[in-house]
């Protein structure tokens, strides 16, 4: 299916573009109006943008039903200020409750049950329960149209943040298994970060990776490595030489019975470099492949 956007209704671009752009982490933002009232509501329209400075953006949007604004926007033309609290899986469901249209001058602190604390540089409160914080100023909001849907980039500098302890480790580092993070994806779908679905990769800042066109041919065109199995390889900076000291018993067993078949061998092969590099075993995998 190929879409034309312009052909599409404002809910149906909404709905293709929040299924596709996911997960997007959720800021909870706490505003006040000229008059001092809170306001606490999600946006998932939200992401860091720079580091130095250090620039968060989150997007309320004209409303689809009938192209009003939201009240958090209203709120930070008047006092350019935002505690942008981050939310994690056990809060979820409050900050659910938080987003419904309640009427202007409503504290949703109140209805959806979070504890207000006081920002030590901006008026609005954070929300106590939330284990990050960050206290920001508006920098500038920039309106992106006029029609139904139409975003507002409510550009936000991060003056102050607030970790709680139980997210660090012993050298004060935020150990990111420990947050939490959820995150909203198209229609009700959510996502939590936890340690069942993180993974790292490795990226080398220094030394550039040789490129899959670098490859020896049979690598470059198995039918057992992955793309993402070519990635890991091809991120070496050179091609590996033949280790002659280079001992493994699996290895010497796939030469030992396939010498005679050397498509098998080669399928063998791949197959045994695969589970290297599901193991992070990428120097090994490199020998494994060399042995063709
Ligand atoms: C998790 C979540 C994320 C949301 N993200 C956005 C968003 O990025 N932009 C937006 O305009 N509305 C978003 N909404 C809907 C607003 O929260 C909702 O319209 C709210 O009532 C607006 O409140 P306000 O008028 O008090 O600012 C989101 C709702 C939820 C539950």
């Amino acid at each position: 299916m190929t879409l034309d956007l312009a052909g599409l209704k404002p809910a149906e671009k909404q709905y293709y573009l929040q299924h596709v752009i996911a997960p997007r982490p959720i800021c909870f933002a706490s505003t006040i109006d000229k008059e001092g009232k809170v306001n606490l509501t999600p946006f998932s329209f939200f992401n860091l943008f720079s580091s130095n400075p250090p620039i968060v953006i989150f997007s309320p949007a004209r409303r689809i039903r009938d192209n009003t604004t939201k009240h958090t926007l209203e709120n930070v033309l008047e006092v350019p200020e935002v505690a942008i609290n981050i939310v994690t899986f056990d809060m979820v469901q409050q900050v659910s409750l938080a987003s419904c249209e309640f009427p202007k001058g409503v504290n949703e602190f109140i209805k959806a049950g979070f504890t207000p604390q006081p920002s030590t540089l901006i008026r609005p409160p954070m929300v106590k329960e939330s284990k990050v914080k960050l206290e920001c100023r508006v920098n500038e909001v920039k309106s992106l149209g006029n029609d139904p849907g139409s975003g507002n980039l409510v550009i936000c500098e991060v003056l102050k943040m607030h970790i709680d302890e139980s997210l660090l480790d012993a050298d004060k580092k935020i150990d990111q298994r420990k947050i939490n993070h959820v995150a909203r994806l198209g229609a009700d779908w959510y996502c939590v970060v936890n340690e069942n679905n993180l993974f790292e990769v490795e990226k080398p800042n220094t030394q550039i990776g040789v490129g899959i066109d670098a490859l020896p041919l049979s690598v470059r065109h198995s039918k057992i490595l992955s793309g993402n199995d070519l990635g890991q390889l091809a991120n070496v900076y050179e091609i590996p030489a033949v280790d002659p000291s280079f001992d493994d018993v699996n290895l010497r067993q796939i030469i030992q019975y396939y010498s005679i078949n050397p498509t098998d061998m080669e399928k063998e092969l791949h197959s045994y470099a695969k589970k290297l590099l599901e193991e992070r075993k990428i120097k090994e995998a490199w020998q494994v492949l060399l042995t063709i």
